[in-house]
Parts: structure tokens; C-alpha cells; sequence
């Protein structure tokens, strides 16, 4: 741990710890759902050779296995066409052993991701991306998938904050998968939302202003001092690698975590934040969808889905 962390350990949230416990949790009930006969089973679909991409379903399939579940690999070169993608999650939708679907983004360009993501059923749709369970957060329904990153981040938040009624969040980003899904997840929590973006005239200004602020950018250690209300809870949800001397290189986040931490109330590292807790939300909403596929043993499915 640098000195910073050791200094300032009450104030850093633990989305790696937090995240074990998810996953104890989860082991536990996937061995009660065996029991019943049902074991949940992930397909992750791997388009091409990207090498970070290679990384995060490689960690995804061996956290389902750890877990319990029944893991389906498939790899297919960048030459697959969009049919025959659609083809395959075609058959995926159809399988009984299959409950979650995910499909590892960023798809060749001769695909159109929006279209493979929309194939995929609603009921098997772990990652929250399709536009039923986009439409379902947005209205505040309980019974659709929400997207892991965002919804890791507000258990988080939650954990650490309690009640978050009242509270002034300002998301910085506006994507599909993170900034717009975290943004209602907040707006449902009656928190009071802003989310920021690239055309947002006064950034710096609009982030003071956060009791939460939450940075999804992709752009390494943007989020500095001067964005930070003194107290405000940061949640750093960016990943992004920087060259170091040695050359092996090394991840960081959004926000420049040494400028902010004495500043900020409390704050997630990177990595170690948010990132794990995007793993454990995906089994969770795995264990979930396995769950509502074999109805009759659903008891605690409201609790499940917090
Ligand atoms: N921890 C995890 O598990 C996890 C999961 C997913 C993503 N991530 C990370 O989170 C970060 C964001 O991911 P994403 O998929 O949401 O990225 P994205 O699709 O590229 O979206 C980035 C957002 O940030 C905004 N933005 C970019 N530059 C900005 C600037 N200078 N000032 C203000 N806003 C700016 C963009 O604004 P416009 O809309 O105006 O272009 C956009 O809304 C990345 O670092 C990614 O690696 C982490």
C-alpha cells in the first residue's frame, strides 16, 4: 500500500473486499440453487484478439467457475460476420443451461453492437445493455437487469453513505454503460443528478457542487483537486493504462487519487474500487437470471436484487 492509502485508509472504500463478500455470498446460493437441480450458466462471447478484452472475460470465466457456475466459452475470430454472430446468440437464447449472456465489448467494426445487443434476450441480458432493461431502469422498475459497473458503484455508495435521499450527485460521462445507467440509478435513490459530459461548459464548477461524484471518462487522472467538493464520496470508475519507467505499465483511474485523497470524504481506489465490484454485479445478475429461469425456486429473488 503507498503511503497516501496507509494515511488516509479511512477514507478509501474497498471494492475489493466489498466485492469477496458479494462473491461468498453468491457461492452460497448458487450451492442452495444447485441442490434444486439448477446451476447457473454464463456464455461470454469473445469477438477477436484485443488483449484487454481477452483479459476481462478470462477473469469473468474464472470467477463463474469459483463461484459454481457452468461457464461457456466462445471465441470467434474478427472475420465472423454480423449473421453469423446473431446466429450464435440465436442459439444461446435457446439453450436451458445458458441463463446469462455477455457479449465482451468492443465488437470489429463491421458489426453493429447495438443489434447484437439487442438479440440477446431480455431474461438473459446480465449486462443490462438491452434496451428493455435500459427502458426498465429508467422507469424505475425492480424487475430488469441493471448494468453491473453502475450498479457496483451504488452499492458502494450505499455501504458507505446509507440513506442517499437529498444528496447532490454529479456523474461526469454519459454512456449507455455507465454514466447514463448511473445517473438513474442515483435519480432513483432521490438523489439530486447532474450528469456531466465533454460540451459541459463549466466542469470543474458543476463537480464542486457533488456531495457524490462519480467519474467515468476514460481519461487518466483527469478528475483533480479543484473538481472535488471538500468531504464529497469519489467513485473513480475509469481503468485506464499508463506508461511507467520500467515499462510494464499500470492502471489508473479518472481521478488523480493522490491530489484528491486528503480532500476528498472518501474515495475508490484503482485499481481495487470498482472494478471488482463490476465482476461480482455480473454474477450476481447471473445468479439472478438462473434463478427467475427456474421460477418455483424463487424465495428471496426481491432481496437478490437489493
Ligand atoms: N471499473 C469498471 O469495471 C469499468 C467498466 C466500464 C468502464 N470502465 C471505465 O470507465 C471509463 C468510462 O467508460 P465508458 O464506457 O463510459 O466510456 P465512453 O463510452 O468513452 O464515455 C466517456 C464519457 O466521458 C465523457 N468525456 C470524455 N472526455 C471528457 C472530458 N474531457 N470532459 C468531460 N467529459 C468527458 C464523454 O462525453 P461525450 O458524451 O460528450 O463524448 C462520454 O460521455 C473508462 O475509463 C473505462 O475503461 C470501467
Amino acid at each position: 500500500m503507498s503511503d497516501l492509502k496507509t494515511k488516509y485508509a479511512g477514507k478509501i472504500i474497498d471494492g475489493k473486499a466489498f466485492a469477496d463478500n458479494m462473491q461468498l455470498q453468491i457461492a452460497k446460493d448458487t450451492a442452495a440453487l444447485k441442490q434444486s437441480g439448477v446451476t447457473p450458466g454464463l456464455a461470454v462471447v469473445l469477438v477477436g484478439d484485443n488483449p484487454a478484452s481477452a483479459a476481462y472475460v478470462r477473469n469473468k470465466k474464472a470467477t463463474a467457475e469459483k463461484l459454481g457456475f457452468y461457464s461457456v466459452d466462445i471465441e470467434k475470430p474478427t472475420t465472423i460476420t454480423q449473421q453469423e454472430l446473431l446466429t450464435l446468440i440465436d442459439d444461446l437464447n435457446a439453450r436451458d443451461d445458458v441463463h446469462g449472456i455477455l457479449v465482451q465489448l468492443p465488437l470489429p467494426k463491421h458489426i453493429n453492437e447495438e443489434t447484437i445487443l439487442g438479440r440477446i434476450s431480455p431474461n438473459k441480458d446480465v449486462d443490462g445493455f438491452h434496451d428493455v432493461n435500459a427502458g426498465k431502469l429508467a422507469k424505475g422498475k425492480k424487475d430488469g437487469f441493471v448494468p453491473c459497473t453502475p450498479l457496483g458503484c451504488l452499492l458502494l455508495l450505499k455501504d458507505r453513505l446509507g440513506d442517499l435521499s437529498g444528496k447532490k450527485a454529479v456523474v461526469v460521462g454519459r454512456s449507455n454503460i455507465v454514466g447514463a445507467p448511473m445517473a438513474n440509478l442515483l435519480r432513483h435513490e432521490n438523489c439530486t443528478v447532474t450528469v456531466v459530459h465533454s460540451k459541459t461548459l463549466d466542469l470543474a464548477m458543476e463537480c464542486r457542487s457533488a456531495d457524490i461524484l462519480v467519474a467515468a471518462i476514460g481519461k487518466p487522472r483527469f478528475i483533480t483537486r479543484e473538481f472535488v467538493k471538500p468531504g464529497a464520496t469519489v467513485i473513480d470508475v475509469g481503468i485506464n493504462r499508463i506508461e511507467t519507467q520500467d515499462g510494464k505499465g499500470r492502471l489508473v483511474g479518472d481521478v488523480d487519487f493522490d491530489d484528491v485523497i486528503d480532500i476528498a470524504g472518501a474515495i475508490t481506489p484503482v485499481p481495487g474500487g470498482v472494478g471488482p465490484m463490476t465482476i461480482a454485479c455480473l454474477m450476481r445478475n447471473t445468479l439472478i437470471a438462473a434463478r427467475g429461469a427456474n421460477y418455483s425456486t424463487v424465495t428471496d429473488l426481491a432481496k437478490l436484487r437489493g
